[in-house]
């Protein structure tokens, strides 16, 4: 029998114990005509559970659930076999990849995850969104009730403490994200001339900025035109094949560019070409590995050159200040934890004292139209006032007697 908070119960596959292709492994996939709500439903009830959350991310997956669920070896695999019977053949990765806590372990693991503290990427606040979003598909597929709502309602409480309390998610940690921090310290105009070569994943990244911080002015150069054409939609339409980078004539400030180009494609000559008379300093981004920008541009022209490696430096030294803060995180983890075993059992007694206005109500109704009803009906109107206007004094005290004494008792087990 799990009692108290022992019937918190979580199986995980994470980033730490499998890569993120065969965390895919452990989702509820759901196959042509099958719907998740009545997947996750199946899965609820066949293994007993009172209540199931299930979180799928891209570098995690979590079943939280409560109920009186006993957990062993058998039972962690017939779960994931039944979540995907492909697994059955490999029944010994399911044992090194997947994690069981339970009660606190539980509790704190499921805080770690949503403090960012056993994040591939620690500090990245995403996952408390991630968890919030699945909690509430949980819920709207009558997944989970009281137990897991409680929970839930602390786990974000908690997650919000350690990032306003920790300096956990402060510095940036994506070399996009510290390209674009430089740009803005340098206090580039928002009407700025931008020339944004390559259109790949990483430059729709750093669009994403420039859009979010007012930077228009914005021309996009690729090899593939059509890409081009597509993120310049975010901006002002303006787009061009690379090939026509060094006859732009139309001139710039800042130039950010990102291609998969082995050798550089910045060369002397084109830069030449480009600034044509134009001796003014220009910023150039260079988010490429190899970097995009001939060495001889950056050493003879007059450039405020940012490059990737300087960019990952600094990337490296905020993790590891972030991760120095992880021990601060840890410290309000285990404080929280302690609270939501308190709260958790207050939360039982309340539901436990649910009955007794119910109850109470009808000793009282029984009293006046049954055991007393004859007596009752002798009175005067004055009196029989004063009679109800008492009863019901008495039942809103009875009503909160227990609830009050029950703390008090609570409140004295946490001083032991
Ligand atoms: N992804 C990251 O997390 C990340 C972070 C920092 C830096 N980087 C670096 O950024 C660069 C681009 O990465 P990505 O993730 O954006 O790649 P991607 O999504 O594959 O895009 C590659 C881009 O480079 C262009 N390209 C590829 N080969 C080229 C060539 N020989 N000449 C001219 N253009 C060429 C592509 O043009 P088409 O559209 O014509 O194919 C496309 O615009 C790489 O050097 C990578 O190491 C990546």
């Amino acid at each position: 029998m799990n009692s108290g908070i022992d019937t918190y119960q979580l199986l995980t596959v994470t980033h730490k114990t499998a890569s993120l292709k065969t965390i895919g492994d452990y989702v509820v996939n759901i196959g042509e005509g099958q719907d998740l709500k009545e997947l996750l439903q199946n899965l609820k009830q066949t293994f007993g559970m009172e209540e199931l959350l299930y979180v799928p991310t891209c570098n995690r997956v979590i079943y939280l659930f409560t109920g009186d669920v006993q957990i062993s070896s058998d039972f962690i695999e017939t779960f994931f076999t039944t979540i995907n019977p492909s697994l059955a053949k490999r029944k010994n990765r399911i044992h090194n990849e997947v994690s069981y806590y339970f009660g606190e372990y539980a509790i704190n693991h499921l805080y770690a995850v949503a403090a960012s503290v056993d994040s591939l990427v620690i500090g990245e606040r995403q996952i408390l969104g991630q968890l919030r979003e699945a909690y509430s598909n949980c819920q709207k597929m009558q997944l989970t009730g009281d137990n897991i709502r409680l929970l839930m309602r602390f786990t974000v409480t908690l997650a919000k403490r350690v990032y306003s309390q920790t300096r956990i998610g402060e510095k940036p940690i994506s070399v996009v994200s510290l390209a674009i921090k430089k740009m803005l310290d340098a206090q580039v105009a928002k009407d700025a001339r931008i020339l944004l070569v390559g259109a790949g994943q990483t430059n729709i990244l750093v669009s994403k900025f420039l859009v979010k911080y007012d930077f228009e002015n914005v021309v996009v150069f690729n090899r593939t035109i059509e890409k081009a054409k597509k993120l310049s939609r975010k901006f002002n339409n303006q787009y061009k094949e690379l090939a026509a980078l060094e006859d732009y004539q139309h001139g710039f400030d800042l130039l950010i560019v990102c291609t998969g180009a082995t050798e550089a494609i910045i060369t002397s000559e084109m830069y030449r070409k480009l600034i044509g008379q134009d001796q003014s300093k220009k910023m150039i981004i260079d988010l490429a590995i190899p970097n995009n920008v001939a060495r001889d541009v950056v050493n003879s022209f007059n450039i405020n050159y940012i490059e990737i490696d300087t960019l990952r430096a600094l990337a490296q030294e905020n993790m590891a200040f972030r991760e120095r803060e992880v021990t601060k995180a840890q410290q309000i983890i285990i404080e929280e934890v302690n609270e939501f075993e308190g709260q958790f059992k207050q939360r039982q007694i309340e539901k436990a004292m649910r009955e007794i206005p119910v109850q109470i109500k009808k000793v009282k109704s029984k009293a006046i139209n049954q055991v007393f009803r004859k007596e009752v009906e002798l009175l005067d109107e004055n009196t029989k006032e004063l009679m109800e206007r008492m009863m019901n004094y008495m039942e809103k005290k009875c009503i909160s007697i227990p609830m009050t004494i029950a703390r008090d008792v609570m409140m004295k087990q946490e001083l032991v």
